[in-house]
């Protein structure tokens, strides 16, 4: 079997660490990306090192230019600036709407049909951005945001009940950002519904924790914003897709009339497989959660509309 190629567009800490993980499961070969000079290639190199030890035989490289992307199957892109302390996610917009809309132009020029996996904030806007910018279709271009808000809320509920992580499922719906809607009826623990372990107000915090989580971080670290977690995601996306595993994870998919939303990305679960976003899954809302998924929806169109689309 031919090897898959990934390519990590941003060298920073999430796709750093993606690349670490992505080689630690052995995925592919990776190339990593950065507009700063030797820290791609550095990186890269160390993480080669790294192999005999860990026992990985994922090829890796690192470059400022695109041509070491050339037929990559998955390009995860997460160059942009990450949140300071004080920033919302979309004081990002701007900046980062440029630098998505620039490097996947230049990764289309040596991919013809990649799947692409959008971390870069504001996400939701982000994936606009990298859908003009490919030309690719709506199945192909899918953003993380889902799987790390939903992994966190399961961390959460794994603390509130002292049992394990495995135990433990939950969707989180909606935009990335404040607006983000966390669904505990929907989330179980070893099947049970959430409702019939925890009061109402142990839910409440969590979903409330939930909906800040990415705050919290930024809020401890004070020089940036989370990886570990959102690498982890990514990677999930992308090894679900690679080996065709049709998991259902809560991704930004473009939706065209699912839940009442039509030409936007938002937060829905989805089929990942070998053709990216292959199924879009609708679950029955209640009145108050499709208000909340439309208010979260709303949030996203504002950003999409300032840049124009
Ligand atoms: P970072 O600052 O550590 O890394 C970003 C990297 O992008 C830097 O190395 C920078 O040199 C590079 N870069 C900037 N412009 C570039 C260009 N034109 N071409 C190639 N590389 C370029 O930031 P971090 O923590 O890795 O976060 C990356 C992005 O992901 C941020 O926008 C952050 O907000 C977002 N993020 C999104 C999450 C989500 O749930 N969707 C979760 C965590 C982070
Ligand atoms: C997070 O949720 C910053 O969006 C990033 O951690």
């Amino acid at each position: 079997m031919a090897r898959k190629k990934i390519s990590v567009i941003g060298a920073g800490n999430v796709g750093a660490t993606a690349a670490q993980r992505l080689a630690d499961k052995e995925l592919g070969d990776v190339v990593l990306v950065d507009i700063v000079e030797g820290m791609p290639q550095g990186k890269a190199l160390d993480l080669a090192e790294a192999a005999p030890i860990e026992g990985y035989d994922s090829r890796l490289a690192g470059s400022n230019g695109y041509k070491e992307t050339a037929d990559s199957d998955i390009v995860i892109i997460t160059s942009g600036l990450a949140r300071k302390p004080g920033m919302s996610r979309d004081d990002l917009l701007r900046t980062n709407a440029g630098i998505v809309g620039s490097v996947t132009e230049q990764v289309m020029k040596y991919s013809r049909n990649p799947i692409l996996i959008i971390v870069s904030n504001p996400l939701d806007a982000m994936c606009h951005v990298a859908l003009k910018s490919s030309g690719l279709p709506k199945e192909r271009v899918v953003g993380m945001a889902g799987v790390l808000d939903s992994a966190r809320m399961r961390c959460f509920i794994a603390e509130a009940l002292n049992v394990s992580v495995e135990n433990v499922n939950a969707f989180v719906l909606g935009g990335h950002g404040d607006t983000m809607v966390p669904l505990p009826r929907y989330s179980t623990v070893a099947g049970i519904p959430l409702p019939d372990l925890l009061p109402k107000e142990k839910i409440d915090q969590i979903v409330s924790r939930t909906a800040n989580g990415g705050a919290e971080i930024v809020s401890l670290l004070k020089s940036g914003s989370a990886y570990y977690a959102p690498s982890a995601a990514a990677v999930e996306m992308a090894e679900a897709i690679l080996k065709d595993k049709k998991k259902i994870l809560p991704c930004a998919a473009y939706l065209q009339g699912e839940y009442g939303i039509n030409g936007l990305y938002v937060g829905v679960p989805v089929k990942l497989g070998e053709r990216g976003v292959e199924d879009i899954i609708q679950i029955n809302l209640t009145t108050e959660e499709r208000a909340a998924l439309q208010k979260s929806a709303a949030a996203v169109q504002e950003l999409v509309t300032v840049l124009g689309g």
